[in-house]
């Protein structure tokens, strides 16, 4: 179909371009099975959620020094967590991530299921489906604004947002592949990133540029479309 083929299109770029970040592995190696790879990855996807890959990348580092395991943080005082989080930006984050980890270690450890993660505290649908995805490799679609972005591109979904937001997954739905699809969310993400830019896409680099609907109406720059003020 054509959404395989736009997976596994954009999975082999990804083999190639991937960045390397300290809480993934290698393209098209599974994870470790190994309880500590849950953790580094539900840890940066609450760290990315309002702030950069670039700003994350130090506090991860600490915190995962600090605190190894879900039990580690489990254990910390909320104020040593808080003053690590110190500088990060949006402090409830921080309080989640604490109550979160002491809910998880009262568990034995992380859920594996989209549906149980949701049930955590701070776990949004996003960081459920993420986590699902990434950390545990089964199916789920992954939709953060650089994947509205380029999904809205891809299909040339010109509705505004919010309203369009359904539309955006039940389209992400149609390419997102039963296998691999961690690593097809953070190519997306990556893609996002580095070359479906919002101000100005690369699409003569773009391993997707023949199959965009976006690019061939002529104004990917223009998509997604905002809502009315
Ligand atoms: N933004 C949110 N999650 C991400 C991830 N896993 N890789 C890159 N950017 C991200």
């Amino acid at each position: 179909s054509m959404g395989d083929a736009i997976s596994s299109t954009l999975l082999d770029w990804y083999d190639k371009h991937a960045r390397a970040l300290p809480w993934r592995s290698p393209p098209g190696e599974a994870l470790p099975d190994d309880d500590a790879w849950p953790y580094r990855v539900w840890l940066s996807e609450v760290m990315l959620q309002q702030t950069t890959v670039a700003a994350v990348k130090p506090y991860f580092e600490k915190f995962t020094r600090i605190w190894p395991s879900v039990k580690d943080l489990a254990t910390a005082p909320e104020h040593e967590v808080m003053a690590a989080w110190a500088g990060l930006g949006y402090y409830s984050r921080a309080r989640n991530l604490v109550k979160c980890a002491r809910e998880v270690a009262r568990r034995g450890g992380f859920p594996k299921t989209e549906a149980e993660l949701r049930e955590l505290p701070g776990l949004g649908t996003y960081t459920a489906a993420a986590i699902a995805a990434i950390a545990f490799d089964s199916r789920a679609v992954v939709v953060d604004a650089n994947v509205e972005r380029v999904v809205s591109r891809l299909f040339n979904i010109t509705d505004p947002l919010p309203a369009s937001r359904k539309a955006i997954k039940e389209k992400a739905a149609t390419v997102t592949p039963e296998d691999r699809s961690g690593d097809f969310a953070q190519a997306m993400m990556d893609l996002g990133s580095s070359i479906c830019t919002s101000k100005s896409p690369r699409c003569l680099l773009c391993p997707l540029q023949v199959n965009c609907e976006g690019l061939r109406a002529g104004e990917p720059e223009r998509l997604p479309v905002k809502p009315p003020k």
